[in-house]
C-alpha cells in the first residue's frame, strides 16, 4: 500500500495482500496517475473523473511542501553499492532520514547494517550511488572538489571511534582545536588571538581545559576524545558526526564524552549524530534510529513529560518507520512469532491498520 493508494472502498473489504518488505519486489515510489476519486458513503465513483478533479489533484500534489523543506540533514532514497572482487554490496539501500536542526540523535543497528556507510556520505567522504542527501543547503551528490573541502572543512565536524585517528600527536591539545580554523580562516595577529581563545574556551567547555597544553600521547581516552569534540566544533560547523566515539572506552569515561556531545547541543545548537552500540548513550538522546539492512526501521522517541504533581518523567515511544513509498519493515521478532514469510493481509480499521498472516501461503 503506498501513500499515493485510493483508499480502500469499504473497511471490511479485503484489502490487497500488500508486501510488506520481507524482500523483493519494490513499488514504484514515483507519484503514480490521479487515483479515482472518492465518493461519500464508501463506494467508488462510477465514470471518468471530471478535468477540474484532476487539475485540483494536481495542483495539491505539486503545492505539498518538498520532502525534507526543513530539515538540515535530508536523505532520500539513498543507496550505496560497494564493489569488492566483483561481488556488490549493497550498504545502503534506498535509506530514508531526516534530522532537524538542533537535533541530538542515535544511529543503531547490526554489524554491517550501513551505519558507517551512512555517516561517511554525510561527513562528505564518500559518495551514494543514487538517491539524494543534503546537509545544510549542500548537495552531497553535486559538489564539485572546492565545494566539498569547504563542506568538509565548515559544515561538519567528525570524530571516529579511534582515539587516535581524531588528534595529531605531535600537536596540543590547543593546537589541533587551532589547526582547523588556521585551515579555513586567514593569517594575521588578530586571527591568531581569535583562534587560541577560542580553542581555550572551547576545551574548557568540554571540560578538558587542563589538557591544553598536553599532547594526545599525555592525555586519557575520554580527554583525548573530548579534545576531538572540541575540534570537531571549532569552525562552528552546523553538524557534528561521530561514528562509535565511546567504543574504546569504559562506561564511566564514556558518559563523561557523551556529556561533551551534550554540552555542544545545548549550548552552541550543534545538530549532533552519533553512531553507537552503546545502550546509555542510545538511552540519552532525543530520537534513536536503528538501520536494518541499510534502511531505516524504526525509532525511539524520548520526550520530557511533568505530571499533574510537577514531577517530571522522560516517556520513550516506538515507531516502526513508513518510508516515502509507503513500505513499513516489520521486526524480525514479530513476523517470526506468526511466521510471516511472503506476504500479509491488511485490512483498514477507522484508526488503525491490521496486519495479518496469509491463510493459504503459497508452496514454495
Ligand atoms: N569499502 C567497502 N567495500 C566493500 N564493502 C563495504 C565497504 N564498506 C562497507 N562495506 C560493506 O557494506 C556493509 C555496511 O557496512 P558498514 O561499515 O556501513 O556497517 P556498520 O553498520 O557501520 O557496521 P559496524 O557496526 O560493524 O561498524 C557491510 O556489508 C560492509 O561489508
Ligand atoms: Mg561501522
Amino acid at each position: 500500500m503506498t501513500a499515493d493508494s485510493p483508499t480502500p472502498a469499504s473497511n471490511s473489504a479485503p484489502a490487497p495482500a500488500a508486501p510488506a518488505a520481507q524482500d523483493g519486489a519494490t513499488p514504484d515510489s514515483a507519484p503514480g496517475p490521479a487515483a479515482p476519486a472518492d465518493v461519500a458513503g464508501g463506494g467508488r465513483a462510477a465514470g471518468p473523473v471530471s478535468l477540474a478533479e484532476l487539475e485540483r489533484q494536481a495542483a495539491e500534489r505539486r503545492d505539498r511542501p518538498a520532502y525534507g523543506k526543513d530539515a538540515l540533514i535530508s536523505c532520500d532514497r539513498l543507496v550505496r553499492i560497494f564493489t569488492a572482487d566483483g561481488v556488490e554490496v549493497q550498504a545502503l539501500q534506498g535509506l530514508d532520514l531526516l534530522v532537524a536542526r538542533g537535533e541530538l540523535m542515535a544511529l543503531v543497528g547490526a554489524s554491517g547494517s550501513g551505519k558507517s556507510t551512512l555517516l561517511n556520505i554525510l561527513a562528505g567522504l564518500d559518495v551514494p550511488t543514487a538517491g539524494a542527501a543534503s546537509v545544510g543547503g549542500y548537495d552531497l551528490l553535486a559538489m564539485d572538489a572546492k565545494a566539498r573541502l569547504r563542506y568538509r572543512r565548515e559544515v561538519v565536524g567528525f570524530i571516529w571511534q579511534q582515539t587516535s585517528r581524531n588528534l595529531l600527536p605531535y600537536l596540543t591539545a590547543a593546537q589541533n582545536v587551532m589547526l582547523p580554523m588556521q585551515l579555513s580562516g586567514s593569517g594575521g595577529l588578530r586571527h591568531r588571538r581569535r583562534r587560541a581563545t577560542r580553542a581555550a574556551d572551547l576545551l574548557g567547555m568540554l571540560g578538558v581545559a587542563h589538557c591544553h597544553d598536553r599532547h594526545p600521547g599525555q592525555m586519557s581516552g575520554g580527554e583525548q576524545q573530548r579534545a576531538a569534540i572540541a575540534v570537531a566544533l571549532a569552525n562552528n560547523p552546523a553538524v557534528v558526526l561521530a561514528d562509535e566515539p565511546t567504543g574504546e572506552l569504559d562506561s564511566t569515561t564514556a558518559e563523561q564524552v557523551f556529556g561533551s556531545f551534550r554540552t555542544a547541543n545545548e549550548q552552541l545548537g550543534t545538530t549532533v549524530v552519533v553512531v553507537t552500540h552503546d545502550q546509555s548513550v542510545a538511552d540519552a538522546v532525543h530520537r534513536t534510529v536503528a538501520i536494518r539492512d541499510g534502511r531505516t526501521a524504526s525509532e525511539v522517541v524520548r520526550r520530557t513529560e511533568i505530571d499533574e504533581h510537577g514531577r517530571e518523567s522522560v516517556v520513550a515511544r516506538e515507531y516502526a518507520t513508513v518510508d516515502r513509498a509507503g513500505r513499513l519493515q516489520l521486526p524480525h521478532d514479530y513476523t517470526e512469532a506468526l511466521e510471516i514469510r511472503r506476504r500479509v493481509l491488511l485490512e483498514l480499521q477507522p484508526d488503525h491498520i491490521t496486519v495479518r498472516p496469509d491463510d493459504h501461503p503459497p508452496q514454495d
